[in-house]
């Protein structure tokens, strides 16, 4: 009797399950829109890009923008004032692709270099201060075999040739410099009280 109930169970429900699921899946894949953004991020020496991590490029551009406009309302661009060391990601940035091969004590010729195009927000107030031409790309540099352009990063290429993304996380919350995961702390504090009510109450 129980073999009887335990086939007719594999019989109705076993097949029904792994189908009903495929046609959801179908289903979303349909639904969801596609982008067609453009690809923001390109390798200057015709190498392999990605746009990478948005968060992390955001806040570079954010860093970037404060340090060179220096707290002034200067939107102008001179050549050798388009330049910026940014400690999170320990690289140098230039604003705009005009000047920054001219830069001969941090531009090196022996790496990659990449252009990161800003949307038309984040260049509005951006020109040069020459011609008053409106400046459309951030340009730095990357480790030629070892690292490829990934948004306004460099991420590392692994021994056997592959492009190694998405990064990976870091092993511990307090390694990440951009604090990833504060919030999923702050999402887990109400499931880590409720199971701590519980064990009191049974306890
Ligand atoms: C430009 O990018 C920023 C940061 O990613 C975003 O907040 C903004 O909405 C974008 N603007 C446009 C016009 O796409």
């Amino acid at each position: 009797m129980l073999i009887l109930i335990i086939c007719t169970f594999l019989a109705v429900f076993v097949p029904a399950n792994p189908q009903r699921s495929f046609l959801d899946q179908q289903d979303d894949e349909e639904e969801q829109p596609r982008s067609y953004a453009f690809q923001r991020t390109r390798s200057l020496n015709g190498g392999y890009a990605t746009d990478g991590d948005s968060k992390i490029n955001d806040e570079v551009y954010r860093i970037f923008m404060l340090t060179i406009l220096d707290g002034f309302n200067i939107f102008k661009i001179k050549a050798y004032n388009d330049r910026s060391f940014i400690y999170l990601t320990r690289r140098d940035y230039w604003l705009g692709d005009r000047y920054y091969y001219m830069d001969n004590y941090y531009y090196l010729p022996t790496r990659d270099s990449c252009a990161y195009r800003m949307n038309e927000t984040e260049r509005q107030h951006l020109f040069y201060e020459e011609d008053n031409m409106p400046i459309f790309d951030i340009i730095y540099q990357c480790q030629r075999y070892q690292e490829y352009c990934c948004g306004l990063n460099c991420c590392k290429i692994d021994q056997i040739g592959r492009h190694d993304y998405p990064r990976k996380p870091p092993k511990y919350p307090w390694e990440d410099p951009w604090h990833h995961n504060s919030a999923s702390y702050s999402s887990q504090l109400p499931f880590a009280i409720i199971i701590i009510s519980v064990f009191n109450f049974f306890t």
